[in-house]
């Protein structure tokens, strides 16, 4: 059976994922793409992926400089996941027109992000038209806020269910986390805490 690339996103496009702006630096220039092929990987060691198309800038030099940052957007930044998309503005504007900093690697961190990782690279697996870039989490932090959720080429936020156990609402799984990082997570604190640190 072959598949076409219009039923590849028809079908993949109805998982639902979050959006992430992917950084690093070309020298001292800072670089940064739209991805939601972002994922958690493992837990011992600190482990997280991002798949990056072979053809976006962004892959060679994440090669070359060896670390990057996934930005975890919020619910008010659909336009920075376009700006960072090339679906609006020019490229060379993109981080003239969002304000960040400097993380623990030299990877731009968004301010605006929700959350933050930041990543050695530890393996590039080939995955067709894209590279898989597994990195080890090196730093992270986060502050409070709602994702950007996106769904069938199409933006959105949570609409939590109510009620239950186990809800995303966070006060049932927030309860079974390690408080002290949660509250300086909440707090918007950037912990500089790699996660194998935290038992
Ligand atoms: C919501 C969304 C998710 C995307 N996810 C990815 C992704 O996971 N990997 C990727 O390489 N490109 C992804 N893209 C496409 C890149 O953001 C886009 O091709 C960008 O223009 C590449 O930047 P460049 O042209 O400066 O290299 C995504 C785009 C959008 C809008």
């Amino acid at each position: 059976m072959t598949v076409s690339d219009a039923e590849f996103k028809a079908v993949l496009g109805r998982f639902p994922t979050g959006v992430t702006v992917v950084t690093s630096c070309d020298g001292e220039r800072p670089v940064g793409v739209t991805v939601n092929a972002f994922a958690s990987v493992s837990l011992d060691p600190p482990l997280a992926l991002v798949c990056i198309d072979r053809r976006s800038h962004l892959h060679d030099v994440v090669v070359r400089a060896g670390y990057f940052a996934a930005n975890i957007l919020g619910a008010e930044q659909a336009e920075e996941s376009r700006r960072f998309a090339g679906q609006s503005g020019d490229r060379n504007e993109r981080f003239r027109q969002t304000p960040f900093h400097s993380g623990t690697t030299g990877a731009p961190i968004l301010d605006a992000a929700i959350a933050h990782v930041e990543c050695r690279v530890v393996a590039v697996y080939p995955g067709g038209d894209h590279s898989i870039f597994l990195g080890e989490v090196v730093a992270l932090g986060a502050s409070a806020g709602e994702p950007l959720i996106y769904y069938r080429a199409r933006y959105g936020s949570l609409h939590p269910l109510d009620g239950g156990a186990g809800d995303i609402n966070g006060v049932t799984l927030g309860a079974t986390l390690d408080t002290t990082l949660d509250t300086a997570l909440d707090a918007g604190i950037d912990t500089g805490v790699a996660p194998g640190q935290r038992e």
